[in-house]
């Protein structure tokens, strides 16, 4: 039967759980440390053994409703949405996520690796950590996960086969309203830092246009069954460290535009790179680390589509998809709808429900809010220019040249 686990439960779960032989000693004393605060939406415990805390595991378990907004009911469907993703994508691109150990369709739970060595990246970019491979994880991540699953690669049948797999209805439609529909009008959800933002709110409300922009996103969004995109790619879903690259938490997956998550991940690091403005005081060092941040995103763009475009030389159907002319429209477009998706992150992650803590952790509201405009800027310029934006290149001229 189904039983939210809790601090007092979870040992014995995992004890009579199949993976505690496999993990534990058989007298280990188990100690639990409730990770839950760290997401808004699940229950999450670390259970690892007293005397070493290295043989542990990663209990994740839903709720019927979002943890922080019980309000807001949320199908349990969506723990066995985050299991079989995350074996497709150990599959496709091997070594970029937590291992998952089990999966317990009673209790909604998944037991996974825990990654106790590395860091949330949205902390490590407010301590201004440099991360090498991060920008190349991403790209490669991205293309092998998203190509293995579009039309490109899979047999027709084969992917509408896996479309039902995974639909996940409840999670879009949380998606639909957060990002496109709520951020850049009127809505009692919406909330930011005021008075210092209110004369850029209210233009963004009055822009028509960017309502529009904002809708054809949206309509896209609901649309475009292109690939099985993880559907929440944020750098609040990475855990790594200089060496090691984990992307977690897929529980919004569905067949959606492949844009979204690598726009998604591309609006975050404009969010962290304009947080630079309250986390670096030393100007030397703010520069040093933007560049860095400005050359990742660069990085995740041309990576991404180098290795898309190798993997269809390779393993796309030769003779059903065989046009360069096809290829390069696929790709332009990949790119434009990628400019439109990280604004509309950014407008959610600001302006929205959805704040996030690279700017609640500036604790001085106007270094936030000047922090917060920057962000926004890049992403109105993003979006109502996009058709016109061809290189990343220019699109991070644009990041580089907003005054602050
Ligand atoms: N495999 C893991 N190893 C170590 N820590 C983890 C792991 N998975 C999750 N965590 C910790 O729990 C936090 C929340 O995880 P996750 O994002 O999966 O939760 P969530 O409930 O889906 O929340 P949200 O959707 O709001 O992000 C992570 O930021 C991390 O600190
Ligand atoms: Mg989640």
């Amino acid at each position: 039967m189904y039983t939210p686990l809790t601090a007092g439960t979870v040992a014995d779960y995992v004890r009579n759980s199949p993976v505690a032989d496999h993990i534990f000693k058989q007298n280990d004393e188990l100690t639990v440390v409730d990770l839950s605060e760290g997401g808004n939406v699940n229950l999450i415990f670390r259970v690892h053994s007293t005397e070493d805390a290295n043989r542990s595991v990663l209990v994740k378990q839903a709720l019927p409703y979002a943890r922080r907004y019980p309000d807001g009911m949320m199908p349990l469907e969506r723990a066995r949405i985050e299991h079989d993703l995350l074996a497709l994508e150990e599959k496709y691109c091997p070594g970029l996520t937590p291992k998952v150990f089990h999966y317990d369709s009673v209790m909604h739970v998944n037991l996974m690796e825990d990654l106790n060595q590395h860091l949330n990246m949205r902390i490590g970019l407010s301590r201004g950590i440099v991360y090498p491979k991060f920008g190349q994880d991403v790209g490669r991540f991205l293309a092998h996960t998203l190509f293995y699953t579009s039309d490109i690669y899979l047999p027709s049948a084969e992917k509408k086969a896996m479309v039902m797999r995974f639909i996940n209805p409840v999670m879009c439609k949380v998606t639909e309203h957060l990002f496109f529909n709520e951020p850049c009008k009127p809505h009692p959800n919406n909330r930011w830092t005021t008075p210092q933002l209110d004369e850029q709110v209210k233009a963004i409300y009055a822009n028509r246009a960017l309502h529009g922009e904002m809708l054809i996103m949206k309509e896209k969004f609901m649309t475009q069954a292109q690939a099985l995109v993880h559907g929440d790619f944020h750098t609040g879903s990475v855990l790594l460290n200089p060496e090691d690259t984990r992307f977690i938490d897929p529980e919004f997956a569905f067949y959606g535009p492949i844009a979204f998550d690598v726009g998604s991940m591309l609006g975050n690091l404009i969010i962290g790179h304009a947080a630079q403005e309250a986390y670096q005081p030393d100007p030397d060092k703010r520069a040093a680390y933007r560049s860095w941040i400005i050359e990742t995103i660069g990085t995740i763009w041309t990576t991404f589509d180098s290795e898309f475009r190798r993997l269809w030389a390779k393993d796309g159907d030769k003779e059903e998809w065989k046009s360069p002319h096809f290829q390069d429209h696929y790709m332009a477009e990949l790119f434009t709808d990628t400019l439109g998706y990280a604004a509309a992150e950014i407008f959610r992650r600001t302006i929205g429900m959805a704040w996030v803590d690279d700017f609640t952790g500036i604790d001085n509201p106007n270094e936030r809010a000047k922090s917060e405009a920057l962000a926004l800027k890049t992403a109105e310029t993003w979006l109502l220019n996009r058709r016109e934006i061809k290189t990343i290149q220019q699109a991070l001229t644009i990041v580089s040249n907003t005054p602050i």
